[in-house]
């Protein structure tokens, strides 16, 4: 039996890299998948593959900073299966400038209000049926100097909510854990990592001696969407090769 047998969880930002790799993981370990992403050809390609391979999945065009569609798909869930046990709020915009207001707004508009309006839905379909899951991934730019402003500023609000939740929600027996990736390649690394001197630099301030693969982060995120993380709520999972230990 799976890690996850049975349980329903939502993946946001699952077209690509981590989240995609979640939510192949999670189907392989036996849970019904709800892949939502605003890229939408690429989200519905990930969730047939995982029917090709025997598994269960759904996707959906869903940008996670509209209230909107927040309320159409829980309802649309709840409809089909009648609950959420899981939800990774993994789906986030890398920022392109410090100084911009609109920049500032477009970035916590999607990673910050798009974190909130995920636990905002899901949380009173949990309580109805006993507890659930909440991951919010963050980054080591929410615990370390180093990003660009609007996003470091948005995984830093993204630490302190998942705290404050993990404790207002416990009651409930509604779990609330946050992880911090460290590098990783993916497409929102590739353009950044195919420069030599950037990677050498990401490369020198971790201590392992390679950067991390999505994998490397879905296997932590497993650990807390499953029973098996029954007594952990409001912890900081780091997943960064060391880089945060310096
Ligand atoms: N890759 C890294 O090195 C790294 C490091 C630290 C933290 N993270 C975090 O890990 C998470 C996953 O990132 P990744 O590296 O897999 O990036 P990625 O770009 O491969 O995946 C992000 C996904 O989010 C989706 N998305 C963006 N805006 C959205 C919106 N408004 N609504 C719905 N979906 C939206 C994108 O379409 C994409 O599929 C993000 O929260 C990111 O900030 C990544």
């Amino acid at each position: 039996m799976g890690r996850l047998a049975g349980k329903v969880a939502i993946i946001t930002g699952s077209a690509s890299g981590q989240g995609k790799a979640e939510a192949i993981l999670f189907a392989k370990e036996g849970a019904k998948v709800i892949l939502a992403d605003i890229q939408k050809q690429k989200v519905y390609k990930v969730a047939e593959d995982i029917q090709k391979n025997g598994g269960e999945a759904i996707a959906y065009f869903h940008d996670i900073s509209i209230e909107e569609h927040w309320s159409n798909l829980i309802r649309a869930i709840c409809k089909k299966y009648g609950k959420v046990d899981i939800l990774i709020n993994n789906a986030s915009t890398p920022a392109s400038h410090d100084d911009l207001i609109e920049e500032w707004r477009r970035v916590l508009n999607i990673n910050m209000i798009g974190t909130f309006l995920g636990m905002k839905y899901v949380v009173p379909v949990m309580k109805e049926i006993g507890g659930g899951s909440i991951i919010n991934i963050s980054s080591v730019a929410g615990l370390i100097a180093g990003g660009v402003n609007p996003y470091t500023a948005s995984k830093g609000a993204i630490r302190a909510i998942s705290r404050s939740a993990a404790v207002e929600y416990a009651k409930y027996q509604i779990r609330v854990n946050s992880v911090y990736p460290g590098m990783i390649h993916t497409p929102m690394t590739e353009d950044l990592l195919a420069n030599e001197g950037i990677r050498k630099h990401f490369e020198s301030v971790t201590p392992l001696p390679f950067l991390g693969e999505s994998n490397d982060v879905a296997y932590g995120v497993l650990y807390l969407a499953s029973d098996e993380s029954r007594f952990t709520t409001g912890t900081e999972l780091v997943i960064d090769g060391g880089w945060t230990s310096h």
